[in-house]
């Protein structure tokens, strides 16, 4: 349901002349003549799809056990720096019953650079780039430019000018490249969407999201796997670093780069920076490098974003404190409300028998009701087959659905501008930190062409 009037909208703002005159720091208004917009882009239909990997640590093997859960895939190369992750690896996929011995695979490690032969020496279909979060960009647009679908680990990049890069790649070489954005797979996420979409809240003005999880443990992980490279940039970078997970289902929910409404402006605090050193000093030798580096980034990083039809979204991000996970995954509407973790949900007077107050969350009961009757046909097609393949199956739907997209010819669920939208905070929380919350205009990726870019329907 269209519950703005974007017409009318567009003539009272006058939308194009705003696009056109934008003064904003990361404007790259102009589209070059042998580029097109990717915003409903479909590719040409794959059969079996051969895909190689860039990373192949705890989340890129993660990735080669749930493509190969598929059939009509086919892993022909993987890439890492470590010789053990490579062997691993490779064990894992010589195994699998589908294993094609007439395909060699090929093997690619030792260092930082062997991923470009790799994506020289490749014929793949598609390359799934699971690094840490200093070469996402620069991987995707390489693999792109040697003619293959980029799928990126979150975040797609961390800089707007690499962002700006991946748009004008994927345009220009008619690639996809999609952020790998797993929790809009998630079945409370998918349940919201679903109750967004059928109107039953209303008119959405407001949501909430979040990445509050105490990661602190991760610096155990001292040479290699994630603590090693992720401790650093607590370091290098102030502002939101990791903003996409509870984001992501948010702008879905609201439509935002997809005809309705979209990314404005921001404004972004932290707190002050205590925890990261705390713990480094309680648990590692006064001359350990943890106890070294000078935490700047504050714990907890709150930002407010305004989108162009005035509405508010409020973004968390804490790896640091000590607290329960949250993605808070909140959505406001005129009729009611829907909250996560766990899943809450009050509606005005009268709402479908469920509830008819909403000074109270629906609980016990009546949120397995809502369920029942409002889970994602999607979710219920897919659950059975996808259930054990990490996060509670939200990992398992995203790749079946990369599958089916790409074997079908259809867009995928995510496009490039959404990707680069939703990490684009990474930069400009960083300046609104950095210049006491002054605000900051989003770049348009989209160059205005979020307008004729179609809604993500309900799939089933
Ligand atoms: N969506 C999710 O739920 C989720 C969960 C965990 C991690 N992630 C993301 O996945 C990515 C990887 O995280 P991880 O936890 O697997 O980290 P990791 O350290 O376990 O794995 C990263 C791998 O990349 C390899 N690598 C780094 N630079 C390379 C290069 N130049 N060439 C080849 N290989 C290179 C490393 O050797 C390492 O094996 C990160 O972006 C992280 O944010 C996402």
């Amino acid at each position: 349901m269209k519950q703005f009037d974007r017409r009318k909208f567009i003539q009272t703002t006058s939308l194009s002349a705003a696009f056109a005159s934008s003064t904003s720091l990361f404007s790259n208004n102009l589209r070059s003549s042998n580029q097109k917009y990717m915003g409903n882009f479909a590719a040409p239909k794959l059969d079996k799809i051969k895909i190689a990997f860039i990373g192949v640590g705890h989340r890129g093997i993660g990735h080669i056990m749930r493509f190969s859960s598929f059939p009509n895939t086919q892993i022909v190369a993987i890439c890492d720096l470590y010789e053990t992750n490579i062997l691993k690896s490779e064990s894992i996929i010589k195994n699998l019953k589908t294993y094609n011995t007439n395909i060699k695979l090929k093997t690619y490690w030792g260092n930082e650079n062997k991923w470009k032969i790799m994506l020289k020496e490749t014929d793949a279909d598609i390359v799934i780039i699971s690094t840490d979060w200093n070469n996402h960009g620069v991987m995707a647009i390489e693999t792109m430019k040697n003619n293959m679908h980029a799928f990126v680990e979150v975040p797609m990049a961390n800089s707007i000018k690499e962002l700006w890069e991946i748009v004008n790649t994927s345009e220009k070489y008619q690639k996809h490249c999609m952020m790998l954005e797993n929790v809009n797979y998630g079945r409370e996420e998918l349940m919201f969407l679903n109750i967004c979409r059928k109107g039953l809240l209303g008119e959405l003005y407001h949501g909430e999201a979040a990445y509050i999880h105490d990661l602190r443990y991760q610096m155990y992980e001292e040479e290699i796997g994630t603590g090693s490279w992720r401790t650093l940039q607590y370091e290098k970078n102030k502002g939101n670093l990791y903003p996409t997970h509870g984001l992501g289902p948010v702008s879905q929910y609201m439509n935002l780069l997809r005809n309705e409404d979209t990314f404005k402006s921001l404004v972004s605090f932290s707190s002050p920076a205590l925890g990261r050193e705390k713990f480094a000093t309680e648990n590692f030798s006064a001359n350990h490098k943890w106890n070294k580096l000078n935490y700047q980034n504050g714990d907890i990083n709150t930002t407010i974003i305004k989108t162009y039809l005035g509405r508010t979204i409020m973004v968390q991000w804490d790896e640091t404190s000590p607290r329960p996970y949250t993605r808070l995954n909140l959505i406001q509407g005129t009729r009611g409300i829907l909250a996560g973790g766990p899943t809450r949900a009050a509606f005005d007077d009268g709402f479908e028998g469920f509830s008819n107050n909403s000074k109270e969350w629906l609980k016990g009961d009546g949120i397995d009701a809502l369920y029942e009757k409002y889970d994602h046909p999607m979710f219920k097609r897919l659950n059975q087959i996808t259930k054990d393949l990490g996060h509670g199956g939200m990992d398992g739907i995203m790749i079946y659905r990369i599958i089916e997209c790409l074997r079908n010819g259809k867009p995928l669920d995510q496009n490039v501008y959404e990707g680069c939208a939703w990490s684009s905070l990474i930069e400009l929380t960083s300046i609104s930190v950095n210049n006491n919350g002054q605000p900051q205009e989003f770049p348009d990726f989209t160059r205005g062409n979020w307008v004729d870019t179609n809604t993500f329907d309900i799939i089933p």
